[in-house]
């Protein structure tokens, strides 16, 4: 078996020097990338590349001016793109009917997928990259920003670029045996699960967390800090009303919410 320490070692560069990355690398890049696999082989999605410094500092409020971005040699939104299939089906005499949330989800795994197999290789290139969240926090005012047509949905943001410095720390992640099951579900009683948890929560960098929060667990700086329900309801209902607003069915109730 080749290739076991590649993920394990690598880690998000969220400061890149100003090493050029040059537009052929890049378009070398997203070329490979887009050979990842695809719903359907219906490749349901888009890159949108940002370079103009002017540009990507449009797109930085939407992403809360997360710091990666002023250093990247690019930003990169990755997108749900039912849009682009649509019209080549409405240009062949086909009926599309992809609004529909089978058809997301298909595009929502083929730019997720697209966007990992772009980040693998640009890894494997020397170069960083950091995933931006923030993409469907803030898809409408995005979309607009990049000009997306209704049915080409933000999905995720890379930036990238030749890391500043190598001082990343390994963020660490659960044993395999916490997210890896055989054959059906084993399901855990309260000791199994804190076993499980255990090295991460001891983590001196959990620790830190723990106290700079004022907290007692560090779950409780997930649930109270980082992901509190009250943060996500507002982003989540946006959001429901931006695929609402592309014809997307199902999402009428939530966006009424
Ligand atoms: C879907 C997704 C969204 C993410 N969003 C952000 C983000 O908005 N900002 C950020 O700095 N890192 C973001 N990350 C990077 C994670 O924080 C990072 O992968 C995690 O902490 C593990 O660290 P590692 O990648 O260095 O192993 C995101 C990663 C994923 C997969």
């Amino acid at each position: 078996m080749k290739y076991l320490d590649l993920f394990s070692q690598r880690t998000t560069v969220r400061s890149y020097s100003d090493r050029t990355l040059s537009t052929a690398d890049l378009d070398s890049l997203l070329k490979a990338a887009s050979h990842a696999p695809t719903t359907g082989n219906m490749q349901l999605c888009t890159a949108v590349v940002t370079r103009e410094r002017n540009e990507i500092e449009l797109l930085a409020p939407y992403h809360f001016n997360q710091p990666c971005l002023h250093t990247a040699q690019a930003v990169i939104t990755f997108c749900a793109d039912v849009y682009r299939f649509e019209r080549w089906c409405a240009v062949s005499n086909a009926k599309p009917d992809f609004r529909n949330l089978q058809s997301l989800l298909a595009s929502f795994f083929d730019a997720t997928i697209f966007a990992q197999q772009f980040c693998t290789l640009a890894e494997l290139n020397g170069l960083g990259t950091c995933y931006l969240g923030t993409t469907t926090y803030n898809a409408a005012p995005i979309a607009k920003s990049l000009n997306l047509p209704e049915g080409v949905i933000p999905v995720l943001t890379v930036t990238v670029g030749y890391p500043a410095e190598l001082t990343q720390t390994d963020a660490g992640r659960l044993p395999a045996e916490a997210v890896v099951h055989h054959s059906s579900y084993r399901h855990y009683t309260d000791s199994e699960i804190c076993a499980l948890y255990k090295e991460k929560e001891s983590r001196p960098d959990s620790q830190q967390f723990i106290k700079d929060n004022n907290k007692e667990t560090l779950a409780q700086v997930f649930t109270d800090i980082r992901y509190p329900g009250k943060t996500s309801d507002p982003f989540s209902v946006a959001f429901a009303d931006f695929l609402n607003n592309a014809g997307f069915k199902g999402f009428e109730s939530y966006s009424n919410e």
